[in-house]
């Protein structure tokens, strides 16, 4: 007879066997097979890793999703961590955390966050579902980066936070835009979700702010399938963005947690407020929350990616350098990334701008790249003030957007992600030099 150990180790072979199978069937036929801007990395290590998962059918958030959280604030030199189900999500606990009234100054409506035009779209939505004022700043040529010079053009006496994304791995000028928040006391929230393990000035993109956060989509630095994460060293932060994530809920036991009476050991010990003496603190509600949770299998396949990062992170630097170096040669018509003196990116991707008097437009090279399965993709929302959704939103624009516009018009990226390898870098220079043959 099987022991429940033997069976589980039967199954996790198998698995690695059918990955095996899998790989070796793999291979990369040029002009057919698609060059992917990003994608998830993985090998039977992720497989085994979620199987062995549901094998346990906890299900729902538990001890891998402790393990995993513990396991990327040691990385990322952190206090305290919120796992969400994605990126957007994140944004959403962060944004709804700085307005919930246990804080002793939260953000109110009609308060104004500064932050890009040139966006995410869920990079903005939080500040719109909060009822805050969007104020958008024009971002760089060449960074993609929120303009640093122009916050004090954009403050205003309801200033209270500066919200923005560390576009494409490329990390934004933390000191200016750090000691521009200090001077007025305003919050910060980095939007880390295409920055994990990006420098600036040595310290890792997300732990300058209040708050940062990260997405675990397939697409990005680490992969849970979907998923996200919210990082803060302000514990009064963390139990608001803890509770908005988890239905609203006064009390910050995790799911499942032993004690009967609760982490605290007061769980029917409290008068809240109007609530009847004793009213169990699990279903006390102190803030207008959501169910934003990750499931246990997501954190287990997150476990291994985080173990993975630093070679995803080379592989990354790798593969950017490489196509820099390939692109520069065509830099009369192309604007080609760069990043400050103090920045160490990660790149999530490399973006590239045609120069408004190049021979040829972003249609036609997109359309030509895509032709020959090179895939590629508009710098997120360009402009999101041209989207329809966003037509009649209330907000204010500092200065102008005219790189932000170049950038609807003109920018976009193709991918350095650790699944592009030397045959399909090859591949990219090579069909980047044939559609430029024509221009030299
Ligand atoms: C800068 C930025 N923020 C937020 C998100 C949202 O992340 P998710 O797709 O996990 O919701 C993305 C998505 O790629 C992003 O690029």
């Amino acid at each position: 007879m099987n022991t429940e150990q033997q069976v589980r180790a039967e199954i996790l072979e198998k698995v690695a066997q059918l990955y095996r199978l899998r790989e070796s069937s793999r291979s990369f036929i040029p002009g057919e097979t698609k060059v992917h801007y990003a994608g998830r990395v993985f090998n039977e290590k992720e497989m085994q890793a979620m199987v062995d998962s549901v094998l346990d059918f906890w299900l729902t958030l538990g001890v891998k999703g402790k393990e995993f959280i513990g396991d990327f604030l040691s990385f990322m030199g952190m206090k305290y961590g919120v796992l969400v189900n994605s990126g957007s999500s994140a944004n959403l606990v962060a944004v709804s955390s700085l307005c919930s009234a246990n804080l002793p100054h939260p953000l109110q409506a009609g308060d104004e966050v500064i932050t890009t035009a040139q966006t995410f779209p869920t990079t903005l939505n939080p500040i719109l579902q909060n009822g805050l004022t969007p104020v958008f700043v024009d971002t760089e040529e060449g960074t993609y980066n929120i303009n640093a010079a122009k916050l004090e053009e954009a403050r205003s006496p309801r200033t209270r936070a500066i919200m923005f994304a560390h576009t494409l791995g490329n990390p934004a000028q933390m000191d200016v835009i750090m000691d521009f928040a200090k001077q007025y006391n305003l919050y910060v929230i980095e939007d880390t979700c295409d920055a994990l393990d990006s420098y600036y000035d040595g310290k890792l993109c997300g732990t300058f702010g209040d708050l940062s956060t990260y997405s675990f989509y397939a697409a990005h630095h680490i992969s849970m399938g979907e998923g996200g994460a919210l990082l803060t060293n302000n514990v009064a932060l963390y139990r608001q963005a803890l509770s908005i994530r988890d239905w609203g809920r006064a009390c910050y036991c995790q799911t499942g947690e032993a004690n009967p009476n609760g982490a605290c050991g007061h769980r029917f010990d409290h008068t809240y407020e109007s609530l009847p003496y004793g009213y169990d603190h699990k279903y006390v509600y102190n803030n207008i929350g959501y169910n934003l949770k990750p499931l246990d299998i997501q954190c287990a396949m997150g476990i291994e990616q985080l173990k993975k990062l630093p070679s995803f992170s080379a592989r990354r630097q790798k593969n950017f350098q490489f196509l820099y170096n390939a692109l520069k040669k065509y830099e009369e018509h192309l604007i080609l990334p760069r990043s400050l003196p103090k920045a160490k990116p990660s790149w999530f991707a490399l973006p590239l701008t045609v120069k408004e008097q190049a021979p040829f437009s972003r249609r036609e090279i997109v359309t030509f790249l895509e032709k020959k399965q090179v895939e590629t993709r508009m710098l997120f929302a360009g402009n999101i003030l041209k989207h329809p959704a966003y037509r009649t939103i209330k907000h204010r624009v500092a200065g102008g957007l005219e790189h932000t516009e170049k950038v609807l018009q003109n920018t976009f990226f193709i991918g350095v992600y650790p699944g592009i390898d030397e045959v399909r870098l090859d591949y990219i220079s090579h069909i980047i030099d044939s559609f430029m043959a024509p221009y030299k």
